[in-house]
């Protein structure tokens, strides 16, 4: 008997270390001794510090650690300054961030202890796309954690509160300190009491981690749900019914963050319906939050089915109205000209702005990344992006400095990422997504950190051994180094040299370049985009085409204009060019088109082999899910390359590399199959 129950036991120890469900993401780590923690102070923030160090403590047993409150001018917003006996801030959000560096470097077994840690951004917020009825835009790990269907939808449940917390307490493991909760495609629903109510709810429970909460609003709210007449910004019944809004919230909610709002984009209301520009519409906003503290992120996500190519728009949008926008305005700005592609040049209203606030958004959640299916780690594109320089302010001039308050003296310094976070038990969809929520968060705090240095944390804490035993250093080198490539690897097996979106049908996820549907918006189809043709591929945004490289300052848009000077990541964004165009590599473009994709396609399979021999490291669970989702993305990325070579070379009528993989698929099976599973509703 005795020996049964031990053996028992045993049994469920060895299924705990072996079974992990990626519920704890990063924050894994569970004390190995005891820590004594003190501060002079008592707080809700405070406290969760204290509990957080004692819960996670990896150092030596019997430690002190202070908690200190102080007014130091070296510390910048929530900054700390950290020893090994002592965390000093500013905030009391600043003691909780210096707690959680602080226990990130012990399981990471860091030897800087010691240091001055100032966040790049002021606020770094987390936009979450999430619906009312539940559903997420764009979201590939089930449903929304805070919004709920029919009659579940104003009923908080102790699953609810228990999801929030853990959600706040992830966050601020990485320093996120404000949250946007339902789509910029907002229902006007938000703001009916019902609605305000359960936001109430919510960030009394962000609250106590630092975080605080913003809303997406519709710009048509006043007529829609307050019976005015109208909307128009200038109206002054408009204005009032705004400022009597913002109080209510702020009855509701005394920190509020404010709002975010898409306006006069993809059919969103705006104030262009009513002959008002961007500014008014804005400011009218702004002001009614501005007693308060709030602050507005208006969008530049704009383009109209016009004549005017799309990557230039937001641009000829938004420039006229610089220096026009009220101090508590931030013009939120997507990474690059388009939209979220797996690779753009950076947008050209970086540091153009000048006397703007002017924030950037990334998009965390892979939408044209392979949704939750395929491993992309997404720091390299958003280090790529930060650290280009964009010249307007001389050599040096990059779009981290440009927003980050270096350069330009904004009021507000901020950066916001399309969450990935959904109901699935491992919050991503998959356990490698995780990563790129960690890698926003650390990114948002520090805009010089490199991805290789993110995701050696992130493997650690992530992968690693609960106590602070050594991790294994093959192992973490090997995964490291397959996360690094992972985001080249989706270009190149995607759309390489400069090609964007090509995907199929309205998903964003497979290969597309032929789809068009007769009456289809020509922008919204590939085929706009590629341009191929018996002569050549590629969007010619030179001074003889397009001209967008006008939008970007010298030496860039002369180096763009070029076909020799343009980095050949860009080329076929900015150039279409013959078939046999001379690539650096003494190829020609066909050739070198092939060589990516199908290198594109070897990668995913070494990265296979590498997960493959990690097995004896990772627990069965998470092992398992990871090679499944590999397996796909590996057939996933075959059907690209065929996809796309087999189509263009319907233009070009040329060989495929002899020295190549030959492709596995036929065209007319790859477009059937995705006909069929638009069909049918699927990944839709
Ligand atoms: C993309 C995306 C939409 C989203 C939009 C936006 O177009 O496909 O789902 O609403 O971006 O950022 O507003």
């Amino acid at each position: 008997m005795k020996t049964s129950i031990f053996s028992l036991f045993f049994i469920l120890i060895c299924i705990g270390l072996h079974a992990e469900d990626g519920h704890k993401l990063w924050l894994r780590a569970q004390s190995t001794s005891t820590v004594n923690v003190e501060c002079s102070k008592q707080s809700p923030i405070i406290e969760i510090a204290k509990i957080e160090l004692q819960n996670m403590w990896q150092g030596k047993a019997g430690h002190t650690v202070v908690l200190k409150l102080a007014k130091t001018k070296k510390l910048q917003g929530d900054g700390f300054l950290l020893s090994e006996n002592q965390i000093e801030s500013n905030t009391e959000a600043g003691l909780l961030y210096g707690a959680f560096e602080m226990l990130r470097k012990q399981q990471t077994q860091s030897s800087d202890f010691n240091g001055i840690f100032n966040p790049s951004y002021d606020l770094r917020i987390l936009n979450h796309w999430d619906n009312l009825d539940g559903t997420i835009e764009r979201g590939y790990a089930g449903q929304s954690i805070f919004w709920h269907p029919g009659s579940e939808a104003f009923k908080v449940t102790q699953e609810d509160k228990k999801r929030w917390t853990e959600y706040a307490r992830a966050n601020a493991s990485i320093g996120i300190n404000g949250t946007v909760l339902n789509n910029v495609n907002a229902s006007p629903k938000i703001l009916t009491p019902e609605y305000l109510n359960r936001v109430r709810e919510i960030a009394d429970i962000l609250r106590p981690y630092g975080i605080q909460t913003y809303l997406a609003v519709n710009f048509a709210s006043p007529s829609v749900i307050g019976g005015l007449s109208t909307s128009d910004p200038l109206n002054q019944e408009v204005v009032a019914w705004w400022k009597n809004k913002v109080n209510e919230i702020y009855k509701l909610i005394p920190d509020f963050g404010g709002f975010l709002v898409k306006a006069n984009s993809e059919g969103q209301p705006g104030p262009q319906n009513f002959g008002r520009t961007h500014a008014d519409g804005a400011n009218m906003m702004a002001d009614a939050l501005k007693a308060q503290g709030g602050i507005v992120m208006w969008r530049a996500f704009v383009y109209n089915p016009s004549d005017e190519d799309r990557a230039k728009q937001a641009y000829s949008e938004f420039m006229p109205l610089d220096g026009t926008f009220s101090d508590n305005v931030i013009v939120q700005v997507k990474n690059g000209p388009i939209d979220f592609q797996p690779r753009e040049p950076f947008s050209p209203l970086f540091g153009a702005m000048k006397g703007t606030g002017v924030m950037p958004e990334f998009q965390i959640t892979q939408e044209y990344l392979g949704h939750s299916v395929h491993m992309v780690f997404l720091a390299t594109m958003w280090e790529e992006v930060l650290n280009s320089d964009t010249f307007q302010e001389g050599k040096g001039s990059t779009v981290a400095r440009c927003t980050d308050g270096s350069i330009f003296k904004q009021k507000y310094s901020a950066i916001a990422g399309v969450s990935n976070v959904g109901s699935d038990i491992n919050w991503c969809g998959h356990h490698f997504a995780q990563a790129n929520w960690y890698a926003f968060g650390r990114l948002a705090w520090d805009n010089t950190l490199t991805s290789e240095q993110i995701a050696d944390e992130w493997v650690k804490l992530t992968f690693g051994k609960v106590s602070n035993t050594e991790d294994d250093a093959d192992f973490v080198k090997a995964i490291k180094e397959l996360m690094l490539d992972s985001r080249e690897a989706a270009v190149d097996y995607m759309m390489p040299l400069g090609l964007h979106h090509i995907f199929a049908a309205h998903h964003h996820y497979g290969p597309g370049p032929w789809w068009a549907p007769s009456g289809m918006r020509k922008d919204w189809t590939p085929p706009y985009y590629h341009r191929a043709d018996s002569l050549g591929i590629g969007f010619n945004r030179t001074t003889s085409g397009s001209n967008a490289v006008s939008q970007y300052h010298q030496p860039l848009s002369q180096q763009f204009n070029d076909p020799e000077t343009c980095p050949e990541k860009y080329l076929l964004w900015f150039h279409h060019l013959p078939w046999d165009y001379k690539m650096k590599s003494g190829r020609t473009l066909w050739d070198e088109l092939c060589f990516h994709y199908d290198s594109g396609v070897q990668k995913v399979r070494g990265f296979q082999k590498i997960w493959d021999k990690s097995e004896s490291y990772v627990d069965t669970e998470r092992f398992a899910a990871v090679q499944k989702k590999l397996r796909e993305q590996s057939l996933n990325a075959q059907e690209w390359k065929d996809a796309c070579l087999l189509y263009f070379q319907q233009f070009n009528q040329l060989p495929i590399p002899y020295d190549l993989e030959r492709p596995v698929n036929k065209l007319e099976d790859l477009i059937e199959k995705d006909e069929k599973q638009i069909r049918e509703g699927r990944r839709n």
